[in-house]
């Protein structure tokens, strides 16, 4: 027994919500390093501040300077990071805001977990399909290199798994797509839930 309660507060979802005129809800964006997740999340942050609508974007590059500096890249890591990063969403979720969360997460029972986290009605799904080999020809940070030479062990989709969103609400190709093309079809597929 802990003797932990859960507090209540005054000003509760519903008043933050009728304030910012839109409802909370978290966008959980997964996909390979490289596949587009920060610049996509970056520019659907803008056109949503543009449209009058407060998002938050918790991603995954600095999350982990901060919040997660204790974790690597093991199984057990990345499952502790998504953990935490959902239990923060959920508290901005409830307080109105729509988050943008921009993590690899490889693991599909991990993501049920987040999902679990946040509520169900609150958490969609945007699978950032790029393949492999199309994140490694850019390899914009040159990690894929530095993994193929064993400089990085247990990266993601070439020395440790990435399991592909089994049923994502919305799936973005960003192989096929120009970013402005993908934040206008993000922004126009959001807009039925805002
Ligand atoms: S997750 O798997 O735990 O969800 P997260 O999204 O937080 O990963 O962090 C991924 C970022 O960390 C990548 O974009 C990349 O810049 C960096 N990184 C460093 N080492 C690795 C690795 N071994 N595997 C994947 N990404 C790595």
């Amino acid at each position: 027994m802990n003797n932990l309660k859960i507090q209540s507060y005054t000003i509760d979802r519903t008043d933050f919500e009728k304030r910012n005129q839109h409802r909370g809800f978290a966008l959980w964006f997964v996909g390979l390093s490289g596949s587009g997740k920060s610049t996509l999340a970056n520019g659907l942050q803008a056109k949503l501040f543009e449209n009058g609508f407060n998002a938050v974007v918790l991603d995954g590059d600095n999350t982990r300077l901060g919040i997660n500096k204790d974790l690597g890249f093991s199984e057990k890591d990345r499952i502790e990071n998504i953990r935490r990063v959902a239990e923060i969403s959920k508290l901005f979720v409830e307080t109105g805001h729509i988050v943008i969360n921009a993590f690899i997460s490889p693991f599909e029972s991990n993501r049920i977990q987040a999902r679990d986290i946040i509520s169900d009605t609150d958490f969609i799904e945007v699978y950032i399909n790029s393949s492999v080999s199309a994140c490694e020809k850019r390899d914009v940070k040159g990690l894929y290199k530095k993994a193929r030479t064993g400089e990085i062990i247990d990266f993601t989709g070439i020395s440790s798994p990435f399991e592909a969103p089994i049923k994502p609400d919305i799936v973005v190709k960003t192989d096929e797509q120009t970013p402005d093309e993908s934040i206008d079809y993000l922004f126009e597929q959001l807009k039925t839930k805002l």
